[in-house]
């Protein structure tokens, strides 16, 4: 009798240890499942609405020029971008908007020295947010009198 309630027992652990593993190995496929509007296999979704950089650019590519922003004017991504970090395509945000006509405006800065420099070489003149920005929103613009 004793040997039975034993065994029961035994059994009843070993039942309740398959249950747990099957509801991990569940939980586990559905983490696997990419969320709606989300990340798929591990890889982040393509950008949505670019106006003005290539539509094409490569998800790395778009991350680090997006730092580069951070660092060149010395904000946060939500200087621009709205607070949810899933909504970067969103334009709720005015100052995406002037960031935009900035990247049109480098753009064209960086054409007009091609036609001055030799494009492509090392010391070929070149313009980017960090040149006028220098880490702050605002630029300077007139030298520091010592
Ligand atoms: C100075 C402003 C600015 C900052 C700071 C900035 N972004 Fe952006 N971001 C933009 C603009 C402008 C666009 C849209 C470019 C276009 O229209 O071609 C954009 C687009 C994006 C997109 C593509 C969204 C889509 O689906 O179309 C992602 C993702 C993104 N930014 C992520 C980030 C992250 C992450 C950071 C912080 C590390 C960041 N951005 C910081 C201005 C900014
Ligand atoms: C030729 C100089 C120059 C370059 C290059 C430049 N900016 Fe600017 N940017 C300015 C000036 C000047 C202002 C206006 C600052 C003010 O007085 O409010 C400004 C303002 C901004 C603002 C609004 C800031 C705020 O919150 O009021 C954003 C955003 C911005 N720039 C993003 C960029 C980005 C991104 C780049 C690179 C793609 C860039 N800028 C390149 C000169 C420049």
């Amino acid at each position: 009798m004793r040997l039975f309630r034993a065994f029961s027992v035994i059994t009843a652990v070993l039942v309740c240890g398959l249950v747990v593993a099957g509801a991990r190995a569940s939980a586990q496929g559905q983490a696997q499942q990419p969320p709606p509007g989300g990340r798929q296999g591990g890889a982040p979704a393509a950008p949505t609405n670019l106006k003005v950089l290539p539509k094409d650019i490569a998800r790395p590519a778009l991350t680090t020029m997006m730092r580069g922003y951070t660092s060149a004017l010395g904000v946060m991504c939500n200087h621009c971008h709205v607070e949810d970090m899933a909504q970067r395509a969103a334009d709720d945000n005015p100052k995406k908007d002037i960031a935009r006509k900035m990247i049109t405006m480098t753009m064209e800065l960086n054409k007009q020295l091609d036609a001055i420099g030799t494009p492509g070489t090392a010391d070929a003149p070149k313009v980017t947010c960090f040149t006028c920005h220098r880490g702050a929103i605002k630029p300077a613009t007139a030298a520091e009198i010592k």
